[in-house]
């Protein structure tokens, strides 16, 4: 079994570790902001989200990059075409979301603008994109949609690997675990 590089794997489990606070916060900040409640609290929550998904958009990239630089491991002979297929096109589709999801949510604040993160730090502006609120509130649309399919899609992303890992009882889920499991001895 021949595993991902280890950078590749880090990414793969910092960014995921990321990802389930990003969402807490997200729905939390947004649920408080509907309620009206613009508070300290509120505004903590909109700056450590703001600061957490723009370091998960910098991580994706720098996994796209390695991901162009050194391609997949080869699946398993045992893995059939379908399923091959099948789940390099649900891993296309994360990558799509995982891009477009923190460039919707950076545009937003851009346009809004609203680049304050915690403790006075600024994120820079996206480049070409011009203040405007009502632009500002249509990409927040987009982006908390297109965040909400991204969660779904990586429920099934999650179900699919711990079926490999407990029902199936393959090689796919040691391919993206951190220690390198080839290197075992029988
Ligand atoms: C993978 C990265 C990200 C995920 C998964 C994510 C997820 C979410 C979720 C679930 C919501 C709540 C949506 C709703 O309830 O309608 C949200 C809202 C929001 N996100 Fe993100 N986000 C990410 C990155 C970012 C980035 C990089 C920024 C800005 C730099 C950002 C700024 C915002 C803002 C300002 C809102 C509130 C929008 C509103 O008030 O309508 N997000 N995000």
């Amino acid at each position: 079994m021949t595993p991902y590089r280890f950078e590749q794997r880090l990414l793969h489990w910092l960014i995921a570790v990321s990802l389930l606070p990003l969402f807490a916060l997200g729905l939390w900040m947004t649920a408080r902001a509907g309620a009206n409640l613009w508070d300290d609290q509120t505004n903590l929550l909109y700056g450590l989200h703001k600061a957490l998904g723009f370091a998960v958009l910098l991580m994706v990239v720098a996994r796209l990059v390695l991901r162009a630089c050194f391609s997949a491991p080869p699946y398993p002979a045992s893995m059939s075409p379908r399923l091959a297929l099948a789940a390099k096109l649900m891993h296309g589709l994360l990558y799509v979301l995982l891009v477009a999801v923190p460039l919707l949510g950076w545009a937003g604040v851009t346009a809004y603008p609203a680049l304050i993160t915690v403790a006075g730090q600024h994120l820079p502006a996206m480049p070409l994109i011009v203040q405007n609120e009502a632009l500002a509130k249509k990409l927040f649309a987009v982006h908390g949609t297109l965040a909400l399919i991204l969660g779904a899609l990586i429920a099934a992303h999650i179900c699919a690997a711990l079926k490999h890992l407990f029902i199936n009882r393959d090689e796919i889920f040691a391919r993206m675990w951190p220690s390198d499991a080839s290197k075992k001895t029988k």
